[in-house]
């Protein structure tokens, strides 16, 4: 039977999602925008296999691959995933996946965007459901529904907008400029590779016992608005401020909630203020945000970006660092992982 293989990246949000509308659909409270991530990206071969009593997907751990287990959260994520699509597509037939990332897999860095992007993907197309991956707005419903919504944002190049909905059918991401509008960097600081004590999917169903998030609902969307102009103009000035008050905002609803989620380490708090000290200094434009973790992604224009690694690995705190440009989303490409 015949190999597919896709490749997509992870992004980085600008603005963040947190909290949905409609748990079961995965529906986001907010707007979310994000951009691509180059160096982060993971690459997924799936083959159609009649011969097959039950689905496998194995995962790529240092040299080998080992199965992925169906009662681990992302585990039973996954094999939902390859249900559904495989329902939509009317097919009895059972699935062979491999799955490997092109960013360490113990650098902490969150692999759902892309990991569930390129699982979602490679099984429209395995499935003969090509019509759904090319047209990137359905495409984008069929990730949102792997239980990852801010995975749907990478299936578009570049800068992407994840929208906001009370239905299904109105919540899709949207590109707002492709990866070569803007030379813009992030560089990951990593200053800690321990696994989340607490997962995203936690977090959002706690979000209303925070007493900050409707206040974030509401402050957040002149937020919206300034980011998709910055993007559009090219401003990181306006960019990274709104990047920075998001971020905070977020994580005070994260700390505040019932119950709280701390992701921050020390060596979080050491970059954040160093960014802040360049600014102030030597008006570096950099600029931090965090996702639900403790690893920095410090933002800059591509001119500033060897200014800014030299300077993060000069932290004690920063064990390695992740250098990512606006890059394609989600697609096909020809070599297979087995
Ligand atoms: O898509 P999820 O359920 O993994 O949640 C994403 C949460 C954040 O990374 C913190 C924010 C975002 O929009 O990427």
């Amino acid at each position: 039977m015949k190999k597919i293989t896709v490749k997509s990246p992870a992004n980085i949000a600008f603005i963040k999602y947190w909290g949905q509308t409609k748990h079961n659909l995965y529906i986001p409270r907010n707007n979310n925008i994000s951009m691509t991530l180059s160096n982060c990206q993971t690459i997924t071969t799936i083959q159609k296999d009649p011969s097959l009593k039950e689905d496998i997907i194995e995962l790529k751990n240092g040299d080998k691959y080992s199965p992925l287990l169906k009662d681990t959260h992302k585990g039973k994520n996954a094999y939902e995933q390859i249900n559904r699509i495989r329902k939509l597509a009317k097919s009895k037939d059972k699935v062979h996946i491999r799955s490997r990332n092109t960013f360490p897999s113990d650098a902490g860095i969150a692999s759902s965007a892309s990991g569930f992007s390129a699982l979602t993907g490679a099984l429209l197309l395995a499935f003969d459901q090509r019509k759904i991956f090319e047209d990137k707005k359905e495409f984008s419903k069929e990730v949102r529904l792997c239980g990852s919504a801010s995975a749907a944002r990478s299936v578009y190049s570049g800068f992407v907008e994840l929208l906001s909905a009370n239905s299904h059918n109105k919540s899709y991401a949207v590109q707002i400029a492709d990866e070569k509008s803007w030379n813009l960097v992030d560089v990951v600081a990593i200053v800690s590779s321990e696994k989340k004590k607490t997962s995203s999917s936690q977090g959002h169903a706690a979000v209303d016992s925070s007493p900050y998030y409707k206040t974030r609902l509401i402050e957040i969307q002149p937020r919206i608005k300034k980011v998709r102009k910055a993007i559009l103009e090219k401003d990181i000035r306006s960019l990274g401020v709104a990047t920075e008050e998001d971020a905070i905002s977020l994580h005070i609803v994260m700390m505040t909630s019932k119950p709280p989620a701390y992701y921050w380490e020390p060596g979080t708090i050491a970059v954040m203020k160093e960014v802040i000290k360049w600014r102030e200094q030597e008006g570096l434009q950099a600029y931090f945000t965090m996702d639900a973790g403790a690893n920095v992604h410090v933002i800059c224009e591509k001119k500033d970006a060897k200014k800014v690694e030299k300077k993060l690995k000069a932290i004690p705190f920063v064990k390695s660092t992740i250098y990512n440009e606006p890059c394609e989303g989600t697609h096909e490409i020809n070599t297979h992982l087995f």
